[in-house]
């Protein structure tokens, strides 16, 4: 059966661009393997859009993300824009094209792959075995209310926390469903003890429940869940969070990971699903090979999990970025400062090479490819043309 898929791609700023082109380097060796066709456009956003045409998400971009079966999109922010207001800087082009988008449920995977555990600043025997399935509701509270500004003498500002009963459902369900596929918790956070949206989200929460009997429910504040993070990573399955909560709480993980450079993510639940690594544009070491291709190539398999339907092929793409960690290569975030130092931790992989340079953004890109390549080729048995 032939397949074809057409795929936005917006690179953005800082090391959007370089972690992008990745990205698409993993989902083009599938072609090579499979009867399918993915047609990669690329439109311009955030800072680099505000360069060129004025404003963070030109309508041209706009218009092609809705045309497409799924956007990629790398990294937004540019420290020359920090003087603009909120609406003009590349972050609004980001937060537009979310809206029209419509994704509201935002998956965000924090797993410890055994080969770096040793990179975490946590403790190896507690982050070894964690994974993590943040889903963040990714539309409504504090991002989007209103009323928000500065009040007119400038000396305060406000912005309002809202909710809907509808939001939180819907966003609730897709928690229940991913523990469903996993292992049958749902851990939700709020701060119930204070806000009144917190209340209505535990309620809402609480009642949907009801439709998933097979999944655990736990609720926890938004501080403790925060301690237990870095305590104790291995008691999560599924957290599902509001909006700002998710996004503090979600590149907190990334330590359990070892790098926020590891961390990917999916929205789905609108007309058109958005894959972004969860880093951002990390401006400092943009253009210089020094970004981590990882976590948007992992975003790249929640694309064909999530939308080609592509599992089998999803998994191998995770699979091969597990092979090419535990042969002993890493990205410099991925090296300790002190490599000869010994290891934190008295359960050192056994199987995982020491490695001793780091490869750029490129050359993890070409061993992930390679690793990819070869799993195809030995697991589905494919054909290469
Ligand atoms: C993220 C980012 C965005 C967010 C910014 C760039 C608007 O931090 O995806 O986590 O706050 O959602
Ligand atoms: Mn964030």
């Amino acid at each position: 059966m032939h397949f074809k898929m057409k795929i936005a791609v917006l690179p953005g700023d800082g090391v959007g661009p370089e972690v992008c082109r990745e990205a698409v380097r993993a989902l083009k060796t599938l072609t090579h393997y499979c009867d399918c066709d993915f047609q990669f456009v690329e439109r311009p956003i955030g800072g680099a859009a505000i360069r060129e045409h004025d404003t963070p998400l030109p309508d041209a971009t706009l218009q092609t993300c809705l045309k497409s079966d799924a956007v990629f999109l790398g990294a937004v922010g540019a420290p020359e824009f920090d003087h603009l207001s909120s609406e003009q800087r590349p972050e609004a082009g980001l937060l537009r094209l979310r809206t029209a988008l419509g994704g509201f449920a935002n998956l965000r995977p924090a797993i410890s792959y055994p080969a770096i555990a040793d990179c975490s600043p946590l403790k190896e025997s507690r982050v070894k075995g964690a994974d993590i399935m943040f889903v963040r509701e990714l539309l409504g509270g504090i991002y989007f209310a209103h009323p928000r500004g500065f009040d007119p003498d400038g000396t305060s500002a406000h912005n309002t926390m809202r909710y809907s009963v509808a939001e939180i459902e819907r966003v609730a369900r897709v928690a229940f469903e991913q523990a469903r596929t996993r292992r049958k918790k749902v851990t939700s956070v709020d701060k119930a003890n204070v806000l009144e949206t917190s209340q209505l989200w535990r309620n809402t929460v609480i009642r949907i429940a009801r439709e998933f009997p097979d999944v655990k429910l736990d609720h926890m504040y938004v501080d403790a869940c925060a301690m237990h993070l870095v305590s104790n990573p291995t008691r999560f399955d599924v957290v599902l969070t509001e909006n700002l909560f998710g996004d503090i709480l979600s590149d907190e993980a990334a330590a359990i990971t070892g790098s926020l450079g590891m961390l990917a993510s999916a929205t789905i639940g609108g007309e058109v699903n958005l894959y972004e690594p969860v880093h951002g544009s990390a401006p400092d070491i943009a253009g210089k090979g020094l970004a981590n291709p990882l976590g948007a190539i992992a975003s790249a398999a929640m694309l064909l999990r999530h939308s080609a339907g592509m599992a089998q092929e999803a998994a191998a793409l995770e699979e091969a970025i597990s092979h090419v960690l535990q042969a002993g290569h890493r990205t410099a975030d991925l090296i300790p400062q002190d490599v000869s130092a010994p290891a934190q931790s008295s359960h050192a992989q056994p199987a995982a090479i020491k490695p001793r340079h780091a490869v750029s953004t490129s050359e993890m890109g070409a061993l992930v490819e390679r690793a990819f390549a070869a799993l195809l080729d030995r697991r589905f048995a494919y054909h290469a043309v």
